[in-house]
């Protein structure tokens, strides 16, 4: 790389030490220690030694005693029917267990109930797309087992498959989409388009694209007797149980789910997939432990994928930019049996002020796997065509990219007539600006330009719901004054364990050394699926209650007790420091935790506590906003996360090679539980956003509907080379309804206008308009 572009690299500017960080060193750098590793501050990850030294165990990595492995075997074709399958030769082969097919599968109560799309296979001869799942093979070894599964003999009735959108846009439907409504409308589009001054009237496409975390699926299931024990890659314990109880009708305090490090999500760990009921199967006929992982390659067939969209955007307005109406028609694709939909419209029908909206989306179905979440769903994709034609707009306007979208300034989310919880987009775009240097931006195209390299700066709006679920958490005092919370979420790799401690460290007023988190296992207190940014605002929410609770209880224990120095000492008086507390205004007056445990003879003291959503969030919804909010009540709210997304970047005038160099992003997202996780989470949204952009896309041959590029040597993704330094702004924001804690998640918003920004700094260097992703060198020449 450094051969190819060396001008880039120079050009880049020199690494230099994190603002954000610096400023918050200094902010805790004369506070006392503990305070040092409060809620905020910039803590090092608790479980990054046990990551780095390979101490942390995947799902995959467990053992069970007499373990036997199971490999997945998968239909070579997308349409048709199993005609006849000769299985003899694997079941003879050398240390084969077992061979599951259609036709020998155990009935089990409820087989299709995860809402994975798809029925769990195995229950017909139907193929509904390539890489479903057609046998699998049980031995006392892998390599066993993958040989026996080469042996089996398939005979298919073939159909053509349908697999491209385009084709199929006639049998497009609406779909059902439970509280998320396909269509958002006000006022009236049609009447107020045709009659403004300037309009923006295009096609935005976005691929098919596949998660790809770095630890794949796998599942180890063992049964005893009617008790089931999984450890599954998931990003919801709770879930997963509840749906394996669910279908092998098993009581939920039956099955155990544990998974206690998660190798990335991203949204196809959300929900269960059929491989982890299988290997549940495969458990039970082979009567002992089964381990089953997916392949690098069966992550492309096995665990859904963002869909493919077809956005057709119209943006009309007056002369000064003032939109007057919008439209926003999304047709993307679902499998032959699932429904799934992304809310690729939410960014049109709230982002901007517009009296006259037209949101809507349609399905194809086609012979694919079941889509499914995947990095802000619906708010990815759609924010790539609408900040894109925003773009297009302030281009056919002549005003100013960020200029436009004050012009357009959402002062309540219009979708729903509510007011914004919290809503700091301005200072996000004012302090991006400042940052980046977007006044020294020439806003002719191709104005730019360094050598042989044209330069383009290019600026997007992000935003992201705000969602906070119900959930609970335990907190435990020991008598040698040590915490443990336990909690049933999990940690997708994002800090999770790192701010729970951080928050009960400082509810409990004990240095974070002190506390210890036990996350990933479903007999854990109940916390919801990590996914739609909740766990940080729900899960912490519910372990600030949890801590806050047991301080409580301690606290009248000291003054509740004669012999104690704090007998009589009124509780609000009393204030906490590093394991002991003491009176406020006689601070001489102080008990150790362990003194006042020991005083009681009792060996733990624990609390269990919830949090939950009030009166202001009437509703939630999964992933997406669009329809979050229908109820209507003085006292609802909007809630979410915003940001601005500024891109330099530089193309080769010749061969049309992009290279980012230099990323703002400035984000107000309530309450900053750990800068530095924090500031990583939106870092790693804009990588994702750069492979979205410019490389992630899954390719299918039309032919035989199969994925063709699956592994991640043709699936690109973002590598060190390819990411730029990227700078965080946070901008300082209070919200007392978004959450108890007050804080917004982070998951998922880095990635939102992350490619439109990128985009629109395409046009910026070239004049060239790329409406489809991902925008490669091809699309310029
Ligand atoms: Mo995320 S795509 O909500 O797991």
């Amino acid at each position: 790389m450094d051969d190819l572009f060396p001008d880039v690299l120079s050009a880049a500017p020199a690494q230099r030490a994190d603002p954000v960080l610096v400023a918050a060193a200094e902010a805790v750098a004369g506070a006392p220690p503990e305070a040092r590793k409060n809620v905020g501050a910039p803590m090092d990850r608790v479980d990054g030694r046990l990551k780095v030294t390979g101490g942390a165990r995947y799902a995959a990595e467990f053992s069970a005693p007499r373990l036997a492995h199971g490999v997945l075997l998968q239909s070579t074709i997308a349409s048709g029917r199993i005609r006849d399958l000769d299985t003899a030769a694997a079941e003879r082969a050398p240390g084969v267990i077992a061979v599951i097919t259609h036709r020998n599968i155990p009935a089990m109560p409820r087989p299709s109930v995860p809402p994975a799309g798809e029925s769990l296979p195995l229950l017909s001869p139907e193929i509904h797309y390539s890489g479903q799942n057609v046998a699998v093979v049980i031995a006392e070894t892998f390599e066993q087992a993958e040989h026996a599964a080469a042996l089996i003999r398939i005979d298919y009735v073939v159909q053509k498959p349908a697999v491209i959108l385009d084709e199929h846009l006639g049998d497009a439907f609406v779909p059902n989409t439970g509280n998320r409504p396909a269509a958002s409308k006000r006022g009236d589009f049609a009447a107020a388009a045709a009659s403004a001054p300037v309009k923006v009237a295009q096609t935005y496409r976005t691929p098919i694209e596949h998660h790809n975390p770095m630890e794949p699926h796998g599942t180890v299931a063992t049964w005893s007797g009617s008790k089931l024990t999984v450890y599954d890659a998931t990003q919801g314990v709770g879930n997963t149980a509840q749906n394996l109880a669910e279908q092998f009708g098993l009581l939920p305090e039956d099955v155990h789910v544990i998974d206690p490090f998660v190798g990335g999500g991203f949204g196809c760990k959300g929900q269960s997939w059929p491989h982890t009921a299988l290997t549940a199967v495969a458990a039970k006929v082979a009567g002992r432990p089964v381990r089953l992982s997916l392949t690098r390659r069966q992550m492309f067939s096995s665990n859904g994928h963002r869909p493919q969209t077809r956005q057709a955007n119209v943006l009309a307005a007056a002369n000064d930019g003032k939109l007057v109406a919008l439209q926003h028609q999304a047709h993307a694709h679902t499998s032959r049996n699932d429904e799934f939909m992304e809310p690729t419209g939410a960014p049109a029908s709230l982002l901007y002020s517009c009296a006259n909206v037209d949101v809507g989306h349609r399905l194809v179905r086609l012979n694919t796997g079941s889509p499914t979440y995947m990095r802000a769903p619906g708010e990815s994709s759609g924010s790539f065509g609408l900040e894109t034609a925003m773009d297009e707009l302030a281009v056919a306007a002549a005003i100013d990219p960020i200029e436009l979208r004050l012009r357009n300034y959402a002062e309540i989310d219009e979708s729903s007539g509510h007011r914004w919880s919290s809503k700091s987009l301005r200072e996000c775009y004012a302090r991006g600006a400042e940052l980046f240097g977007w006044s020294r931006r020439d806003p002719r195209p191709r104005s730019m330009r360094e050598g042989r390299w044209a330069i383009g700066m290019g600026m997007a709006t992000a935003a992201y719901p705000a969602n906070f679920r119900p959930a609970s958490a335990k907190a435990l005092m020991y008598a040698d004054g040590h915490i443990e919370i336990r909690c049933g979420t999990q940690d997708l790799g994002t800090g999770t364990y790192t701010i729970l401690t951080q928050i009960a460290a400082e509810e409990l007023k004990v240095d974070p050394s002190k506390v210890r988190v036990m996350l990933g296992d479903s007999r854990l207190p109940n916390a919801p699926t990590s996914g739609g940014s909740c766990s940080a605002t729900s899960a912490g929410s519910a372990v600030q209650a949890a801590a806050r609770a047991l301080r409580m209880r301690v606290t009248q224990y000291a003054s509740g007790d004669e012999a104690s120095p704090l007998w009589n000492v009124k509780v609000s008086d009393i204030d906490g420091r590093d394991g002991w507390l003491f009176s406020k205004q006689d601070p001489s007056k102080a008990v150790a935790y362990t003194e006042i445990l020991a005083r009681y003879g009792k060996s733990v003291v624990e609390q269990e506590a919830g949090a939950k959503p009030g009166i202001e969030r009437e509703t939630s919804a999964e992933g997406g906003s669009e329809g979050a909010e229908k109820k209507s009540s003085d006292s609802a709210r909007s809630m979410h996360g915003f940001g601005a997304q500024f891109c330099e970047l530089r193309v080769d005038a010749d061969l049309g090679t992009i290279r980012v160099v230099r990323w703002v992003g400035a984000f107000a997202l309530g309450k900053q539980l750990n800068v530095k996780t924090l500031r990583s989470q939106l870092q790693g949204g804009v990588v994702w956003g750069i492979g979205m952009a410019l490389q992630e896309e899954s390719l299918i041959d039309p032919r035989h509907g199969r994925f063709v590029n699956t592994n991640l040597a043709e699936y690109h993704v973002p590598v060190n080379a390819d990411v730029p330094p990227i700078e965080i702004a946070l901008i300082d924001e209070q919200d007392s309804l978004v959450s108890p804690l007050g804080a917004k998640g982070a998951g998922e918003i880095g990635i939102t206008g992350a490619a439109a920004a990128i985009g629109n700094a395409v046009y910026h260097a070239t004049g060239k308009r790329v409406r489809e992703l991902p925008i490669t060198l091809d699309k310029l020449l």
